[in-house]
């Protein structure tokens, strides 16, 4: 019982996520020492995945997808409620994506939120869905990620990088010029025969393969390294795929064995790494991170040479006014054990945290969008949580 419940629905892509959050206010001394107003405890957290009505297709088809959710989200909504042990009466709010997205699929999860509301005498909060990947590390009681932190949001449909000042308040340092990464790690494995039916993601079978290959075998390019691109924090990643399909392709008349795939697959990935963490690292610099002398002897050359690099072509403004207190990993790509290892390390040099958040609120979920929704209300002048139950307009 107390606190307020909200549930959380996610339909932008091609997956139907229903969260139900049970929030509440912070102590005042509980928010002092973790940053975080709210807390909430995940009552609920069920996501449909489409992945089987669009394999055939090779992507996702909108019109599908949208028919898919309208089909799925009342099974969902009432299999979230039930493993909250919740009924409708209980529930005071609802938040929902309402962009960036697939048009048709948004408006299915829109409309359904919309009749819920009308139904149950609820109002609906209209959620951004990367402010709920954005969001979502302050969730976790154990290590809450305080204002100001970066963010490196690397999923199917975006790969940015965004400094998270507070609620409603971010700045978009990096993005992709082409595809996001999670999109080239489907392609690759596409390229290379794996369709993701062993484990549902085609991303985590590159991943399951290139820990069996040998990174330097295929030495790929790593994206945006010539002398002009590195004063930016972006993204690229349609070179890369096509540099592993032209190679793939060229060996078409003999097959690749599956050792060779596997060099494929981790000269790939290490490539698709070593670019994420190149512009992570100097969106960091960049924003007023420093590495302590003592720590920078430690570092390895190659690491102090980059940081050094930057650090010489930091920008006469920081990106941001406060330096990053962590760094945090989002997006179905943070649940690559390769990448998350990576960003550790460099966390560690700079002294400052990773936050990853489990993956199953890493993909795309309700939970974080019930979340969101909770925090912009806590967050609104002059609103406290508890103007969610009266509160009835779209925020
Ligand atoms: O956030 P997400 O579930 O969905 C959206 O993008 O909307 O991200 C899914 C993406 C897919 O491209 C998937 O292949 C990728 O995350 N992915 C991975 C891994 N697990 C999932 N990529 C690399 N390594 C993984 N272990
Ligand atoms: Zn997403």
């Amino acid at each position: 019982g107390g606190g307020i419940v909200v549930v959380g629905v996610e339909t932008s892509c091609d997956d139907t996520g229903v969260g139900v959050l049970r929030v509440r206010q912070r102590s005042c001394r509980a928010a002092k020492k973790t940053g975080v107003g709210i807390e909430a405890e995940v009552l609920a957290n069920v996501v449909s995945s489409q992945f089987e009505i669009h394999r055939e297709y090779g992507g996702i088809v909108p019109r599908l997808a949208a028919r898919a959710h309208e089909a799925n989200l009342p099974l969902v909504v009432e299999q979230a409620l039930e493993q909250a042990k919740l009924s409708w009466k209980e529930v005071d709010a609802i938040a929902v994506t309402t962009g960036p997205g697939l048009s048709p699929c948004l408006w299915a999860g829109i409309r359904a939120a919309e009749d819920y509301a009308a139904q149950h005498a609820v109002p609906v909060v209209a959620v951004n869905h990367l402010e709920g990947h954005a969001l979502i590390p302050r969730l976790f009681e154990d290590s809450p990620a305080a204002f100001p932190f970066l963010t490196l949001i690397a999923s199917g449909g975006h790969t940015l990088l965004v400094h998270v000042n507070g609620v409603r308040d971010y700045t978009l340092v990096a993005q992709s010029l082409d595809d996001a990464i999670g999109e080239c790690f489907d392609k690759v494995a596409r390229v290379m025969g794996c369709d993701g039916s062993v484990s549902g993601h085609p991303g985590k079978e590159v991943e399951r393969l290139a820990a069996q290959g040998n990174p330097e075998a295929i030495p790929f390019r790593v994206p945006l390294t010539r002398s002009h691109n590195v004063r930016s924090c972006d993204f690229s990643f349609s070179g890369l795929k096509s540099a592993v399909r032209r190679y793939v392709g060229q060996r078409n008349a003999e097959p690749l064995s599956a050792a060779e795939m596997a060099d494929v697959a981790a000269g790939f990935q290490h490539a698709a790494l070593t670019h994420l963490e190149n512009s992570t690292r100097r969106a960091l610099v960049f924003s007023g991170c420093r590495m302590e002398p003592a720590h920078l002897e430690k570092v390895d050359v190659s690491m102090r040479r980059k940081y050094n690099k930057d650090v010489a072509r930091m920008p006469d403004e920081p990106l941001s006014a406060r330096p990053p207190r962590s760094l945090v990993v989002s997006g179905g790509v943070a649940s690559n054990a390769a990448l998350r290892q990576r960003l550790e390390r460099l966390a560690n040099c700079f002294g400052i945290p990773l936050h990853v958040p489990p993956p199953r609120l890493c993909t795309d979920n309700g939970v974080m969008i019930a979340w969101a929704g909770a925090e912009l209300v806590a967050a609104g002048p002059g609103r406290t949580l508890a103007d969610l139950r009266s509160h009835a307009d779209t925020l």
